[in-house]
């Protein structure tokens, strides 16, 4: 098991005094904190090494290219890619989906074709299907949960047919917490020849992942969810299909040779990594995968496996005054917690936790018609990592028994600082 003790050390944030205590940070599945290996790698690429990557012949671009090119070999080693060639580095998850929507989608679908996508998606991985499919005059169709937060495979028959090109899905819900079984997914999309889409933005850092076993054809993460630097992350397609796709974003270091005439792509990776990539944060993502695989990720899932259960313990005390939504296994979700408090709307809830200096996303979360489906407006999500221990969990629990006590004298809040209905 974790040693988090040892852990909590390497991130200075969490010395961090809000509320009048060390911040509690349960907001993990919108951003991660950075371990000071991560923060020093970073800064002593850019005091020793930094230059611009695959542009020059000097020392300094040389060794920046070294050190850029070996961050993607070990990304493809954390997911078990085949190849590193495999591994484009992005920006984003949304970046990453938008490159699949752009680059394979739109050159690929035709009109009446079906995209299947489900209602637990974020909307990463819904929008950029439905601005192909309004392009296109294709269709976009949505896999429906059950009451307890899990995919409707039974659906999966009617759902997927002959006209379907594309079934894209989360590895597992930003909300719900919900691991998906992605092979179940995919074999039945790949037996009608469509492609197959994992998001695993709330996955990859919290569950081991291995591109070879889970039998899809894209898969899409982001750096900063997984204790890299924001302005970093990876698509990962199968090398067949990347060298069958278009470009989505073209100019310096996508091509091998241009005429007025013609323009010859570059090898993979590099097609898809247009103008100067994020040199910086991409080796500051290789340092958290290392980070990440020291710590073992089989480790952290069991970590976050016993803080969930200990929280859903915990909330059988509040009798009917906090709902939760998602599976009551822990063993099948991530350590996402998602919740309301009866009376009280999700904002005040988080403004009140912010209090105690307990760090929460609430709203929507990006995942609007997973919301309207559960028929609510939002929800109080705690979202726990690595560092996260279960006495931070105890004063959550506390701090939510103040919050349910004082219900009556609380002033609604309304977002601050974030979208209308996030
Ligand atoms: N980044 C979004 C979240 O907080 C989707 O879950």
């Amino acid at each position: 098991m974790l040693n988090v003790d040892e852990i909590r050390k390497d991130f200075p944030l969490l010395e961090r005094v809000v509320g009048g205590r060390k911040i509690i940070y349960f907001d993990n599945a919108a951003s991660t904190q950075k371990p000071i290996q991560v923060i020093k790698t970073m800064e002593e690429f850019m005091k020793n090494h930094y230059a611009n990557v695959h542009r020059g012949l000097h020392t300094l671009s040389q060794e920046a290219s070294k050190l850029y090119e070996e961050a993607h070999e070990v990304l493809a080693k954390f997911i078990n890619a085949y190849s590193w060639r495999e591994v484009i580095f992005v920006n984003n998850t949304t970046e990453a989906l938008n490159t699949i929507a752009y680059g394979w989608a739109l050159w690929n679908i035709r009109e009446g074709d079906e995209i299947v996508v489900t209602i637990m998606d974020h909307h990463s991985n819904m929008l950029p299907w439905r601005l192909v499919a309004q392009l296109k005059n294709a269709r976009v169709k949505y896999l429906d949960i059950t009451d307890d937060g899990y995919l409707r495979y039974d659906l999966l028959d009617q759902l997927i047919t002959e006209k379907t090109k594309i079934v894209a899905f989360p590895l597992a819900s930003n909300v719900l917490g919900t691991i998906n079984d992605a092979k179940r997914i995919a074999r039945k999309a790949h037996e009608v020849g469509a492609i197959v889409v994992a998001d695993g933005a709330q996955s990859v850092p919290h569950i081991p992942t291995n591109v070879r076993e889970l039998e899809v054809d894209f898969l899409a993460f982001s750096g900063h969810k997984m204790l890299g630097p924001t302005g970093s992350g990876v698509l990962w397609g199968r090398e067949d299909i990347l060298e069958e796709m278009k470009p989505f974003k073209v100019g310096g270091d996508t091509i091998k040779d241009v005429t007025l005439d013609a323009v010859v792509w570059h090898d993979l990776p590099w097609r898809f990594e247009a103008g100067t990539p994020n040199i910086v944060e991409g080796v500051g993502l290789a340092e958290a995968a290392r980070y990440l695989t020291r710590i073992g990720m089989d480790n952290i899932h069991r970590h976050e496996e016993e803080l969930v259960r200990y929280t859903l313990k915990r909330f059988e005390e509040f009798a009917g005054e906090v709902k939760y939504y998602g599976p009551l296994n822990p063993a099948d979700k991530t350590g996402v917690v998602s919740f309301n408090v009866k009376g009280l709307n999700h904002h005040t809830v988080g403004a009140a936790l912010d209090l105690f200096g307990i760090a929460v996303r609430t709203g929507m979360h990006c995942a609007h018609p997973l919301h309207y489906r559960l028929g609510i407006t939002g929800t109080v999500r705690a979202s726990f990592y690595l560092y996260n221990i279960l006495e931070e969990v105890d004063y959550f629990i506390e701090s939510l028994e103040k919050i349910i006590l004082l219900k009556g004298r609380f002033v609604e809040q309304v977002p601050r600082r974030v979208c209308t209905g996030t």
